[in-house]
């Protein structure tokens, strides 16, 4: 096991280019199993989540060529229609191979993703809709077997709940089925409008994209003619970048960005009096002359991420004032605060609630990363402790940033990846 060392106190200057979302290629990877040719994505982050499912699709018999940062799928011998408990549990996002195997196949069988570190994080949502579309899904053995033997058959679906994952399976399920589609109360982040973009230009008719209501048409199981895709920048890691230049008041520029994904982000920098200079796909934060302390709200996007508290939890300990923060989207979701907490943050928490007090010293300490945001807000925080901070489990870092030490250093942090 690896962990990070990092030196605190250092101000950050220069400019970094940020990767390709993982949360976008994650369903462009699985959409290419309803693909009839082989397909390019472009910009794909090398990260492990990003390895897992290209394993997974491997495992079914997928063939895949993965090199600096270009990744070639051909799923035309994929035989097999089962995705193990051993791939699942260590990645969530594996659900995302359920609709295209059942649209493809009529059946398959996909473990439950189970306990998670930030919460239950139930399924439900996705296994109703797709049996609004005909599919007869049953839970035995820890696994979702699902048939459609006919094929899935268009339906109106309202989600009671956005879901981001649940609407991009729908999205895909929704592709291949019989007649028409429409899904109502449809997530809107913006990599679930980069995956109705690649169907819709790989053959299938998709209205409201980037609305609450989307209408697809099906092909009635005939599979798709993708094109080469390139993946939208990853607003979080961005998010967590414009956090790093926030939390130690430097000047610092993010390239390859789409400064219209982190509006909500920026936005609540800006609150907390730091400037900002964007163009068109490049964002410069310039440090505040008073750090102020903030209240969020997680919710869908486009308001603020969930994706993004755990490093602002992180950044409100350098504001001048006590910040509000407030988690609305999973249960369980503040564990970085004990850990921030052992390096001397002064944070008061009430369940999905907490208050922190700013401007108290953080201390370098041993630490312990505990799911993939928390860890980056721990990071975070170890850039402005006096002292050595050391983030232990990295493992949860490495699933959803790319190079995250190297970028840093360029940057001009000290941060130093050890075998433990
Ligand atoms: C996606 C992101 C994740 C982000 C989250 C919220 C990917 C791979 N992951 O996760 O990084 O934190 O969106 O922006 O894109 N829910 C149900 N039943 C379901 C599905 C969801 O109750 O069937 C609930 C969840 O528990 C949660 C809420 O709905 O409270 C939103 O979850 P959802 O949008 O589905 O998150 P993911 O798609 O898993």
């Amino acid at each position: 096991m690896y962990s990070l060392e990092i030196e605190g106190g250092e101000k950050l200057s220069g400019e970094l280019q940020v990767s390709g979302s993982k949360n976008s290629a994650l369903p462009l990877i699985a959409s290419t199993i309803i693909s009839k040719n082989s397909v390019s994505i472009n910009n794909i982050p090398d990260v492990v989540d990003i390895r897992t499912l290209v394993k997974l699709i491997e495992m079914l018999g997928g063939e895949t060529n993965f090199d600096s940062n270009r990744l070639e799928i051909n799923t035309s011998k994929v035989t097999k229609t089962k995705a193990t408990y051993d791939i699942v549990r260590t990645m969530r996002a594996s659900i995302l191979v359920l609709a295209p195997l059942l649209a493809r196949f009529g059946h398959c069988e996909v473990s439950l993703p189970g306990g998670c570190a930030i919460g239950s994080r139930p399924v439900d949502l996705h296994l109703k809709a797709l049996q609004e579309m005909g599919a007869v899904i049953e839970i035995e053995d820890g696994y979702i077997k699902a048939k459609a033997p006919d094929g899935l058959v268009g339906a109106e679906i309202t989600f009671e709940k956005k879901t981001v994952t649940g609407t991009e399976n729908l999205v895909m399920a929704g592709a291949l089925a019989q007649g028409k589609t429409t899904l109502f109360n449809s997530a809107l982040e913006p990599e679930v409008i980069q995956l109705c973009e690649v169907i819709r230009d790989a053959g299938v008719q998709i209205d409201g994209i980037g609305t609450e209501t989307l209408t697809i048409y099906g092909t009635g199981g005939e599979l798709l003619d993708f094109q080469t895709i390139d993946v939208i920048p990853d607003r979080i890691e961005a998010g967590t970048y414009l956090c790093a230049g926030a939390i130690t008041n430097s000047q610092i520029t993010l390239t390859s960005v789409e400064p219209k994904h982190i509006e909500a982000t920026i936005d609540k920098l800006e609150e907390m009096g730091f400037r900002f200079d964007i163009s068109e796909d490049r964002v410069t934060i310039f440090p505040a002359k008073k750090i102020k302390p903030v209240n969020i709200v997680t919710a869908e996007y486009p308001l603020f991420p969930t994706d993004m508290q755990a490093q602002f939890v992180a950044l409100a300990t350098q504001a001048d004032g006590v910040s509000r923060i407030e988690e609305r989207l999973f249960e369980n979701r503040f564990m970085h605060v004990n850990e921030l907490q052992r390096l001397g943050a002064e944070i008061d928490i009430d369940k999905n609630y907490v208050e922190v007090h700013g401007l108290g010293e953080l201390r370098g300490a041993d630490v312990m990363a505990t799911d993939l945001r928390a860890s980056s807000a721990l990071v975070l925080a170890g850039l402005v402790a006096t002292g050595t901070t050391k983030v232990h489990r990295i493992y949860h870092l490495d699933r959803g940033y790319e190079n995250l030490e190297e970028k840093l250093n360029a940057l001009g942090a000290k941060v130093k990846r050890i075998r433990d």
